[in-house]
């Protein structure tokens, strides 16, 4: 097959190997790191695929200097990053690789879920810096997790996975969304809306995409809606929260805590949220399994291959 493709940062083999076995010419800067936008808008002229990742933003001006460019095939299961509209209204593909993060951010998810309510980070660091002063009582008394309420916002694959695994904790579980999925059904989780979900729930975990309707979904008012002792867990997007009302909410101890590992403008983080100690802050690490990104990595470059061969691209997101 011939054509020019470009790959934004260098990414895991098999998906780089793929591309070139199949005859494509792959450039991939050699620097590991995002790309500036002068830089994208140069690097995509001429090209017949683009296999970028959610930090690229690939909007119509993007799109525009990519002419003639047949698909963009993001290595990320969110796709907000891609004005996908605009691609459409320009006949370029994009694809995305849902299934391939799904167990390894379902795992993270439950990282958070332990850490937050156990104090795992809090407790680690007074190990290390000595300030252990043995045993007691009332020492670092955390939230239970077994047998607690688990509410999932979004009835999507992760977070059926991470329903799958808070059956072991005999959890109750609800989850959100506008449709019921009848897998949730089958391990006993039981629909409701977000009022009752954030109501009832003693941790609440996202697994909505980045729309519209869903940035700033946890508002104040719907951290006003969660118990006291209710923990919030983010593996999403960051601006489905509205991190200066979580901030404050944690400060205020609205909230017992959060576990997040997506912000609203990262790798930035809101002014206090690194002084909260009941927030666990991890680098959005979701999906960083070297399994799962060589898994993200050959997802991307198949759907890429299968759109320059003219064939639907499995993971095709455009309507
Ligand atoms: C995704 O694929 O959307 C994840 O956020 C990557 O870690």
């Amino acid at each position: 097959m011939a054509g020019r493709v470009l790959i934004t940062r260098p990414i895991p083999e098999p998906g780089p190997d793929l591309l070139r076995e199949s005859g494509l010419d792959v450039e991939i800067p050699s620097e590991d790191r995002s790309l500036t936008r002068e830089e994208l808008l140069r690097s995509v002229r001429g090209r017949d695929g683009v296999l970028c990742l959610l930090t690229d933003q690939i909007d119509a001006e993007v799109l525009d200097a990519a002419s003639g460019c047949k698909v963009v095939a993001n290595m990320a299961v969110g796709y907000n990053n891609i004005d996908v509209a605009a691609a459409t209204s320009r006949g370029i593909l994009v694809t995305n690789t849902p299934g391939a993060l799904t167990e390894s951010t379902a795992d993270l998810t439950w990282a958070l879920i332990l850490a937050v309510a156990r104090r795992v980070v809090e407790g680690d660091e007074e190990m290390r810096t000595g300030r252990f002063p043995g045993w007691g009582p009332l020492h670092m008394l955390g939230g239970d997790v077994s047998g607690k309420t688990l509410g999932l916002v979004g009835p999507g694959r992760i977070a059926l996975a991470v329903a799958e695994r808070a059956v072991g904790f005999r959890m109750s579980i609800l989850y959100a969304g506008n449709r019921p999925n009848p897998a949730f059904d089958a391990i006993g989780a039981r629909l409701v809306d977000l009022d009752e979900l954030l109501a009832e729930s003693d941790f609440v975990s996202l697994h909505v995409p980045l729309t519209d309707r869903t940035r700033h979904l946890i508002d104040s008012r719907a951290l006003a809606k969660m118990k006291p002792t209710a923990y919030l867990i983010n593996t999403s997007r960051g601006p489905v929260v509205d991190e200066r009302a979580l901030v404050a909410a944690l400060d205020s101890r609205r909230i017992a805590g959060a576990g997040l590992d997506v912000y609203e403008d990262e790798p930035r983080m809101a002014p206090g949220l690194a002084g909260c100690r009941n927030a666990v802050l991890l680098p959005h690490l979701g999906s960083a399994t070297a399994g799962t990104r060589a898994a993200m990595s050959r997802q991307a470059a198949q759907n890429l291959l299968a759109a320059l061969a003219g064939r639907r691209p499995p993971d095709l997101v455009n309507p």
